[in-house]
């Protein structure tokens, strides 16, 4: 069997990934709390390192790992050359414009100010919408940025809605669905073909 490289991103969504291989050939045992970026399974036949969420994809599109796991809000924003080849069905989420109550998010002889950490999504939502736009590129806590005028409204993942609720905001719109997906470097998926199957039967069941 060929050994396989699999990145995961570090966190929540990668913690729940690598919860799919418990009691599988692939399960690893890490000592609590280590900061150790680079695991092997008891048998050697998986190694997964762990990167920034962002990071994934570029390790899977430069073959450096053969598979990742990583959320559909990165690919869509990476737009990187990698086989999506399972919905893991977690980590689910919706992408939405937000704002107060009622901002209008078509300003007819105005610019649409929006914040996300999701610059390339945005342009891509309104590249068809004759909406002049521009983009406030964040890093986190975007919901803040209506509220201090920094922007008329945000694109931001929605999970539970809370912190739109707990800062006066609301979902304007709601965009594409979100969740965590397993992907491939393309070459590996033709040379490891039979292991990436494995695995993505391990992952299948347990989902
Ligand atoms: C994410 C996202 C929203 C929030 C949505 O932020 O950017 O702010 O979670 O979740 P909810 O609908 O359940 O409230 P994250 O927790 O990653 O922190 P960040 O703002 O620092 O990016």
């Amino acid at each position: 069997m060929n050994k396989v490289t699999i990145a995961i991103a570090k966190g929540r969504l990668g913690e729940e990934g690598l919860r799919l291989f418990k009691d599988s050939d692939m399960e690893i045992v890490r000592e609590e709390n280590s900061r150790k970026l680079v695991f092997s399974d008891s048998k050697g036949l998986t190694q997964y390192i762990f990167v920034k969420p962002s990071d994934v994809v570029t390790y899977v599109e430069k073959g450096v790992a053969d598979l990742g796991i990583v959320g559909k809000d990165i690919m869509l924003e990476e737009d990187k050359d990698v086989y999506e080849i399972l919905d893991l069905d977690y980590g689910k989420c919706r992408f939405a414009i937000a704002g107060f109550k009622n901002e209008c998010i078509k300003k007819k002889d105005g610019v649409l100010r929006i914040a996300s950490k999701y610059p390339n999504y945005v342009q891509s939502i309104f590249e068809n919408r004759n909406q002049r736009i521009e983009i406030i590129k964040l890093n986190g806590s975007v919901e803040l940025a209506p509220l201090i005028d920094l922007s008329d409204v945000i694109v931001d993942i929605v999970e539970t809605g809370n912190t739109l609720r707990d800062n006066g905001l609301e979902i304007l719109e709601e965009l594409d669905y979100i969740s965590a997906r397993l992907i491939a470097n393309k070459a590996s998926y033709r040379f490891k073909y039979n292991t990436i199957k494995k695995i993505e039967k391990i992952l299948d069941v347990k989902r």
